[in-house]
């Protein structure tokens, strides 16, 4: 373990390193099932079963070049690329709009490229690490970003770091700033777009940001801690991964990789099964633990139970206090996609982004008024988990104290824990789930997982292939989509397939060639971020593995395609630089810029020769002045 530079390991396998799940599976059965071409076959690629067929003409006006007689794309696709810079395709630009280091707030220093960047008080002030989930929102007649900042790369942001962990209080705090939220008013003048420093929408949400804590989990002992012995307000939000919006405009932040920021100053401090289940362990990933207390969990026992929830924040007052809301339960949340039923029950739909993990969704009790009270519509609801099978059904299980054998807190708190209990279908890492506004149909990225046919979840749960995850050590990565029944999102009862799995038919002839949607031209892995635009076409980034070797040779840098969802045609739309994922994605008020996320970007980009590599949004639009979704 010594020769591993774990600075450079993702959470997937920093998680693997530190917690490994035990093998004992039957690997042979299994890999003959995923191998076998009928397997591979049934549930797969029928498009148009759930998707309004769209007319063309999509993205406004079209060049008529950029545009096949049967493409809905407005735009030419674009080939892989391995270099460290951004490529969108001809009659497209691209400039960076933020990058981390940028000033919310007057006062910030020029960010220092040989110390680090800013100090810890600065980073507060300034635009975090790690771009994620972001959405861009329209209040009165500013235009108000909330975006993520995932998590730290201590590489860059602490030097004299010691195998990637904070060695002082100071670097504590910076690390802790780095991460969270940031909340900043965005304007396009003639220069191109930028962040409007001290707007009053402006603030960064950190680790250190007072919560409140609501739902039915709220008050409960499993959250009480010395520090808050009523459970219900705890301090930071953590591993902000993907992000979501509710149709009342608020913004909703997903803690991710929560177990890795806990950590024990007690080496014999013994594990109860729910840290087992969610890999909290007794080392952390930045050391914490060492220097605030809050984050031993031989001291703080429930304090990792305040993480990994969802958290709604009102972008339009600055001063607002973020809510956890524990009736959308606990877990390692992706993204949360909220729809609106046909009788205005609020749904959500949520992924656990872990091998071998669940899917879940949210219906609220209370039907959602425009300009009505929605303070409780997170709050009072039924947190459910899918059930996929293989003949293409499935059905959404409602986590209920009956069912489950568990108290309405324990569900929500041991939220994988009630998923196991009801039988709740394993997946390959639910990613970004996103539903299509012109369709009554939802999609999910199933990233990969080389635990697929391999090992149990960390709960024990079979992970042999199943329908919709058919794959033994799916490096590759799928996308599923469900029909609910009724065309009702509040349904209990759902059909299924697989819009697309990704794969090299390069390199492969068999399952792992990919299904008849992907072709030499438009090659990726681990789809991730997903998003749909306001015609029905939906935006893939990917997280993979971009080395451009092997099974993944014509795959190039990670990337964002764009996917028909009737015709199950995907083109390449944009390119990273090496070394980072895409991740991130919204629209200007006027749909005419694109904003996508760069994260963890290899080189020096979005700079030049010798600066710190930088994770940056960037702000695509057409030369046209076009529509952009
Ligand atoms: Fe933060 Fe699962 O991606
Ligand atoms: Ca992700
Ligand atoms: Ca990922």
């Amino acid at each position: 373990m010594k020769d591993i530079d774990t600075t450079e390991l993702s959470w997937d396998e920093w998680d693997e390193l530190k917690d490994p799940r035990s093998e004992d599976n039957e690997f042979d059965a299994v890999v003959e099932r995923a191998m076998s071409r009928r397997g591979f076959l049934s549930g797969l690629m029928v498009f148009g079963s759930g998707a309004a067929a769209m007319g063309t003409g999509l993205l406004g006006s079209t060049s008529a070049e950029a545009m096949t007689a049967s493409s809905r794309f407005a735009f030419k696709p674009i080939p892989i690329q391995t270099d460290f810079t951004v490529h969108v395709p001809e009659g497209y630009t691209w400039e960076v709009l933020v990058q981390w280091g940028d000033p919310l707030f007057s006062g910030v220093p020029e960010f220092d490229h040989a110390n680090g960047g800013l100090d810890a008080e600065n980073t507060a002030r300034a635009f975090g690490e790690n771009t994620d989930g972001m959405e861009l929102f329209l209040i009165g007649d500013k235009q108000v970003l909330a975006v993520n900042h995932e998590y730290a790369n201590t590489k860059t942001n602490i030097p004299g770091h010691v195998d990637g962990k904070a060695g002082s209080a100071a670097d504590t705090l910076k690390l802790q700033n780095l991460q969270g939220v940031a909340v900043f008013e965005v304007a396009e003048t003639a220069d191109g777009w930028s962040v409007v420093v001290d707007s009053p929408f402006n603030r960064r949400i950190t680790h250190n940001t007072p919560m409140r804590i609501s739902g039915p989990a709220a008050g409960s002992d499993l959250l009480k801690t010395a520090a808050d012995p009523t459970g219900t307000e705890s301090l930071g939000t953590f591993n902000n991964c993907g992000s979501g919006r509710t149709p009342w405009g608020t913004y909703l932040t997903c803690e991710e990789n929560f177990n890795g920021y806990f950590g024990s100053t007690d080496e014999g401090f013994e594990r109860p099964a729910d840290f087992v289940r969610y890999g909290i362990n007794l080392e952390s990933r930045y050391g914490y633990e060492n220097f605030d207390e809050r984050f031993d969990i031989s001291k703080n026992p429930n304090e990792p139970h305040r993480a990994g929830w969802i958290v709604e924040i009102d972008p339009a007052d600055a001063t607002s206090t973020p809510v956890k809301r524990t009736a959308l339960g606990r877990f390692k949340h992706e993204n949360a996609a909220s729809a609106v039923a046909p009788d205005g029950r609020v749904v959500v739909y949520m992924g656990d982004d872990e091998r071998g993990e669940f899917m879940y969704k949210y219906v609220s009790n209370g039907v959602y008024v425009p300009g009505g009270d929605t303070s409780t519509l997170l709050d009072d609801g039924q947190l459910y988990v899918a059930k996929f099978n293989d003949d293409g059904t499935g059905a959404w299980i409602a986590l209920t104290p009956e069912a489950t054998g568990m108290a309405e807190a324990e569900i929500l708190v041991y939220s994988r824990m009630a998923g196991s209990a009801v039988g709740a279908t394993t997946m390959d890492r639910p990613e970004w789930i996103a539903v299509n506004p012109v369709a009554v149909e939802g999609y999910c990225c199933l990233t990969n997982n080389r635990n697929r046919g391999v090992k149990p979840n960390a709960g024990g749960d079979d992970t042999s292939v199943n329908g919709p995850n058919p794959r033994a050590e799916n490096h590759y990565g799928q996308i599923v989509r469900w029909f609910p029944a009724n065309d009702d999102h509040t349904a209990d009862d759902f059909t299924w397939d697989l819009y697309v799995m990704a794969g090299n038919p390069t390199v492969h002839d068999d399952a792992y060639a990919g299904s008849a949607n992907i072709n030499e031209g438009n090659l990726f892995n681990s789809p991730d971020g997903m998003q749909f635009d306001s015609a029905g076409l939906v935006w893939i980034q990917t997280d993979g593995n971009d080395d451009n070797e092997g099974d993944f040779e014509g795959h190039g840098n990670n990337q964002m395609l764009a996917g028909d969802p009737v015709t199950g045609q995907i083109e390449r739309f944009m390119t990273g630089p090496q070394g980072s994922e895409v991740t991130g994605l919204t629209w200007s008020a006027d749909r005419r810029t694109m904003f996508v996320g760069i994260q963890h970007p290899g080189g020096f980009f979005p700079g030049a020769e010798g600066d710190l590599p930088r994770s940056a949004i960037v702000a695509i639009k057409r030369e046209d002045g076009g529509l952009v979704g």
